[in-house]
């Protein structure tokens, strides 16, 4: 292809790409599929690697770019930031109407109310339609370049439908589900949770390499610009949302402060259906001419207010202070609560955290709290109302010894977790099997923590490789077991046996390593004995394992119970390695070996694998001369680069398609 079509081609391309991003990432509403999407965007990062001097800063394909920063340059904002005056009761509100309209002189004024989103203010710089700049609000003056990791934000548009200078502002945050799972993902890997989806987008928009940034799923409502011959705020929003840029859905034009005030309480109540996090309502004059009039005092403008809802918080008394202890051991003191109503849900219980924690909040058993549902499964104790006290109250004591076994507790230096010592103790045994059963785990469907615990009881396993001895005659015995129920608890043990490779390794339970970890992993060992002869320097080879995981793992294959454990497990028949290393040899990739480094994007990996085995090849985890394709995805490891010094023949993942297509 000639240069000059080259670049009409891309063009086309990221004018489609832009606006299918657009559809999607802007109005939900998208009108391909992810695979569809997916052939357009590897045919323009194909042209782009062809024509490297036609890639543009603003491409679709260039969102994460660049090596990680030092730190953060300053900006000096044009206009400042300012803050906005808060009002708490409708009082307040009338207070502000009426000095609105003795200002202007005027007896009814149209306000635009829009929701509080709860996230961080940024303002966005456009230039000929292209974003060149992002930065945080900072102190109102002065912010933080933020534009590098701004740009991955995939609502924020590269590129605008029209070639403006403009600033607009906005707010970026984190999704009520995203910050669930981010924080999912944290504990899995005993990292500190974020508090709420405010902080955990702040602290996602404020990282030095922008691909950590890429990775959370951050959005931004857009709330305000300067448009020049536009009369009213809502037309700017208007237009803005032609632009290109996501407008939020629920802003209202008020007649008047009392629909206004409607719009308040409307949205009090409907405010925990929302799938993001708002604080309150923002009430704005709507003409612009009279925006100017009122004018700013020295820290916010007269012509907005934010109305500010209570947090989603209760009030309840602390019955009792029991810890619990988890399948790693650790103690977590959770608090036993008065029933009470919190955002749609009754709660009884809130995790206390830890010992600090207590203390830092100085609880006490019968005190009156708050709790707070913080985005985790278990609400939290936000604080003690210390008004409330009778000198009733007493002080939590953390017990030195485990409350299910009787083994000592022990708090290694500098950490917040306290851990049961005894690897055998009941609750981590238990934890453990019901761990192993999980749906994320092995899937043991019909085999939940209460059969589990009666297993136990009866003395009928002792870890979770004892699961698969049981029979049904065994499952007959416990309560509430027929012969139907008992066959199904049977049949989904049995079916257990061949969960891929990285589920058996999540499985295990070891500590740091989450189901992300688990999948690393396995594609880099081809069977549990490979993996528990590594060694913690080639773990930390492998990407995004960090020494201390390395360690962790490590640590894991040094206790010989864990041996014991594995090996009942291969006695057993569970599958312990990557599947089909030997190929069943019948079919038309008999004898040939592939191995796959990097993302895909039509297939999973343990699709892809399962494909090659079915048309009779082998999938091996590693490069060797026997390997007979190495198939590269995006962003391919050190396997693409062994097959490279061993001349192994290497397949883009279009040319691996190609193949499975004509032997399907
Ligand atoms: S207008 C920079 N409109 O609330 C001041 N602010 O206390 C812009 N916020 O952190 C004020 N949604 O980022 C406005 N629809 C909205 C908003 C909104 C959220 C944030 C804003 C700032 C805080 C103001």
């Amino acid at each position: 292809m000639d240069k000059l079509t080259a670049k009409k081609k891309i063009d086309r391309l990221r004018e489609q790409i832009r606006h299918h991003d657009h559809l999607y990432y802007v109005l939900d509403k998208p009108e391909i599929s992810d695979q569809a999407y997916d052939k357009l965007f590897k045919e323009l990062e194909a042209l782009e690697k062809q024509f490297p001097d036609l890639i543009t800063s603003d491409s679709p394909t260039q969102r994460i770019g660049g090596e990680p920063l030092k730190a953060f340059k300053t900006v000096t904002h044009k206009t400042p930031l300012l803050s906005i005056d808060n009002v708490n009761s409708e009082e307040d509100l009338l207070d502000f109407d009426r000095r609105v309209r003795e200002a202007l002189g005027k007896e009814k004024i149209e306000y635009v109310a829009e929701l509080k989103i709860d996230g961080l203010a940024v303002s966005l710089i456009y230039k000929k339609g292209k974003f060149t700049q992002g930065s945080t609000r900072g102190d109102g003056v002065h912010g933080e370049d933020i534009t590098h990791n701004l740009r991955t934000v995939k609502a924020i548009p590269l590129s605008l439908n029209e070639a403006v200078d403009l600033e607009v502002r906005g707010e970026v945050y984190l999704p009520y589900d995203d910050f669930v799972k981010l924080n999912e993902a944290r504990k899995d890997k005993d990292e500190a949770i974020f508090a709420n989806p405010r902080n955990a987008a702040a602290g996602s928009i404020r990282q030095l390499d922008p691909k950590v940034t890429a990775g959370r799923p951050l959005n931004i409502f857009v709330y305000y610009g300067i448009v020049p011959k536009l009369k009213k705020h809502y037309e700017i929003l208007e237009h803005l949302k032609k632009l290109g840029f996501k407008v939020n859905p629920n802003i209202r034009v008020c007649e008047g402060i009392g629909e206004a005030w409607k719009y308040i309480e409307n949205w009090e109540k409907k405010r925990a259906d929302l799938p993001y996090e708002i604080d309150g309502i923002v009430i704005k004059v709507n003409n612009l001419a009279d925006q100017e009039a009122l004018g700013y005092t020295a820290r916010a403008p007269r012509w907005e207010v934010a109305f500010k809802y209570p947090p989603m918080q209760a009030e309840s008394v602390i019955e009792d202070i029991q810890v619990q202890v988890g399948r790693t051991g650790a103690i977590t003191p959770v608090a036993h609560l008065k029933p009470v109503h919190l955002a749609g849900v009754v709660v009884k219980r809130a995790t206390l955290h830890n010992e600090d924690e207590i203390r830092r909040k100085e609880i006490k058993i019968k005190d009156h709290v708050k709790v707070q549902r913080a985005g985790e499964v278990i609400p939290e104790v936000v604080e003690v109302i210390k008004s409330k006290r009778t000198g009733h109250e007493k002080e939590f004591v953390m017990p030195k010894t485990c409350p299910v076994c009787g083994a000592k507790i022990f708090k290694p230096e500098g950490e917040a977790i306290a851990r049961c010592t005894n690897i055998a103790c009941p609750a981590q045994v238990m934890g453990r099997i019901i761990h192993f059963t999980t749906r994320e785990a092995m899937d043991m469907e019909h085999v939940g923590p209460a059969l589990v615990n009666q297993l136990i009881e009866k003395g009928f396993v002792k870890d979770a490789a004892d699961l698969y001895s049981l029979t049904k005659e065994d499952i007959k015995k416990l309560e509430r077991m027929a012969d139907k129920s008992a066959q199904n608890v049977i049949n989904s043990i049995k079916a257990s046996l061949d969960r891929p490779f990285d589920r058996l390794i999540y499985s295990l339970g070891i500590r740091m390593v989450g189901k992300r970890t688990a999948q690393l992993i396995a594609e880099h060992f081809s069977d549990i004995d490979e993996l528990a002869k590594a060694s913690a320097e080639e773990l930390s080879e492998i990407k995004e394992i960090g020494p201390k995981v390395a360690e962790a793992i490590v640590n894991f294959f040094r206790e010989k119970e864990n041996h014991r454990f594995i090996e009942k497990l291969k006695k057993a028949g569970v599958r312990v390695k990557r599947p089909g290393t030997r190929g069943q040899g019948l079919g038309p990739l008999k004898g040939k070996t592939f191995v796959f480094t990097g993302g895909l994007s039509h297939y999973t990996r343990p699709d892809a694998e399962e494909l090659v085995r079915k048309l009779g090849g082998n999938a091996s985890g590693s490069v060797s001369k026997r390997t007979d394709y190495v198939v590269a995805g995006t962003e391919p490891g050190s396997k693409y680069e062994k097959a490279k010094e061993l001349g192994v023949e290497i397949l883009t993942e279009a040319e691996f398609v190609k193949m499975m297509k004509k032997h399907a």
